[in-house]
């Protein structure tokens, strides 16, 4: 039995080949191929932290990933920690020779993990393969240090009206979020701070949905804590309190993708399931689905929506489907499913039920009308029904459970071990009538 074939091998969700995984790095599209990057010790699982370098893998549907070599490498400035990447279209660097654009991938150098131990600070380094093989920039660190402590996770994009590269930056002496503006990626001013945010900053611009011309952007941190408002190339001004992405245990310090095409135009987000536990397996932790990010006007505001990017119904077996369907205390819906991933959809009608319990492999996900509160794997979520109902997408691999609700205005990710022998789904009342409107459960073929 290959690794990939064993137990705890997330069998539709990007995992390491072997060894340790965690934040996703350097998110950049580049002509027809999706690269993901990703914090990566190839001398260690858990508990080994340290000798981070940039692993690598290129996918051209989000899905199917082909794992490259590792990208970057530690040297005298550090370790590689996180950071991002994008094309340089417009050659600001100078190193482009031909008609193909560099490639160029800010990262951090956490000198405190080398010796003789160096303060953090923030580099470069350039491709002009695709992103097959990457030169650290002679000019490196590009960027000194600025707090006194770790700063890192440099984010950067292109912000074309004010024709700057735009670095927003994580200082952890008081947290926070420097915004620096560079002509040529070498030399960087900073134009602001933003405080309040913590480790792997993001920031980019979403069309606000059925409002065309109209925009806002979004600043995240790691913890998926976001705020909306607006930015001039320097200075993000919120409109907003501080928002919440998604309300599971495991979901941290994700990153969308620069350099998506217009055509295509969506904003995409993987995020590190931190914390997932993988027994006898090679490697560590595991991504999340890949999902888009789209920005709606709602009665509480602007919030920023959550869903599955469409390229996994590609992944669907045939589905079946329930309709109409009542469950009642003692019966249960699903009692002869067998399949170990799947992509689940339930229009539910509460009805006179006070909740329901979805049994995924024994573990619970509970919904409690009277408190309104969503509950998985040790974390408990506010969701509201809507005229009595609830509108849930539920996606299961070996050791995820990614619940959405509402098209994505709900999002909840988690990781979990299944239990030996447990049935892979039960949907279950302890007393009234909870109809199903519609069930679409999909089985997902491992990839
Ligand atoms: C977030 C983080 C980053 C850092 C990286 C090191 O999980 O602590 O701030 O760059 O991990 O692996």
């Amino acid at each position: 039995m290959s690794s990939h074939d064993s137990q705890h091998r997330p069998q539709y969700h990007f995992s390491p080949p072997a060894n340790w995984l965690n934040d996703p790095n350097g998110f950049v599209y580049y002509q027809g191929e999706y690269h993901l990057f990703y914090q990566h010790n190839p001398r260690g699982s858990l508990p080994n932290f340290g000798q981070m370098h940039w692993g690598h893998a290129v996918s051209n549907d989000l899905l199917h990933w082909q794992h490259l070599p590792i990208a970057l490498s530690p040297d005298e400035l550090g370790t590689i920690f996180s950071g991002s990447a994008a094309v340089d279209w417009q050659n600001t660097l100078g190193l482009q020779s031909g008609s193909e654009p560099v490639l160029v991938a800010a990262y951090t150098a956490a000198g405190e993990h080398v010796t003789p131990s160096k303060p953090y600070t923030q580099c470069l380094a350039t491709s002009w393969d695709k992103g097959r093989t990457w030169q650290k920039h002679p000019a490196n660190p590009l960027l000194g240090n600025i707090s006194g402590g770790g700063d890192r996770d440099p984010r950067i994009f292109w912000h074309a009206p004010s024709k700057c590269w735009v670095m927003v930056l994580y200082l952890d002496q008081d947290p926070s979020f420097a915004i620096l503006n560079s002509t040529d990626l070498l030399h960087w001013q900073q134009v602001s701070l933003v405080p309040g945010f913590y480790e792997c900053p993001d920031l980019f611009e979403l069309p606000i949905v059925e409002q065309p011309g109209e925009t806002r952007w979004v600043l995240g941190g790691a913890d998926g804590g976001y705020l909306v408002g607006r930015f001039d190339g320097q200075v993000f001004t919120p409109e907003s309190e501080k928002l919440t992405l998604d309300f599971g245990y495991n979901f941290y310090a994700s990153q969308t993708w620069n350099d998506i095409p217009r055509e295509d135009g969506r904003r995409i987000q993987m995020t590190w399931m931190r914390g997932g536990q993988y027994p006898d397996m090679p490697f560590n932790q595991q991504m999340s689905i890949p999902c888009e990010l789209t920005l709606h006007e709602t009665p509480d505001g602007l919030r920023m929506f959550r869903w599955p990017v469409r390229e996994v119904e590609t992944l669907h077996g045939g589905a079946v489907t329930n309709d109409q369907a009542v469950v009642t205390p003692g019966s249960d819906l699903l009692p002869n499913f067998e399949e170990s991933c799947f992509d689940l959809a339930l229009e539910l009608d509460l009805g006179d039920v006070q909740g329901f319990t979805l049994e995924i492999f024994g573990e619970k996900v509970v919904y409690d009308k009277s408190s309104s509160l969503l509950a998985c794997c040790d974390m408990e979520a506010p969701l509201e029904t809507r005229h009595g109902q609830l509108s849930l997408r539920i996606l299961v691999d070996i050791t995820s459970i990614e619940i959405f609700a509402f098209g994505g205005a709900f999002s909840m990710s988690s990781c979990f071990l299944p239990q030996d022998g447990a049935c892979p789904l039960r949907l279950q009342v302890s007393a009234g009538r909870l109809v199903v409107k519609e069930m679409r459960l999909n089985p997902i073929n491992s990839l």
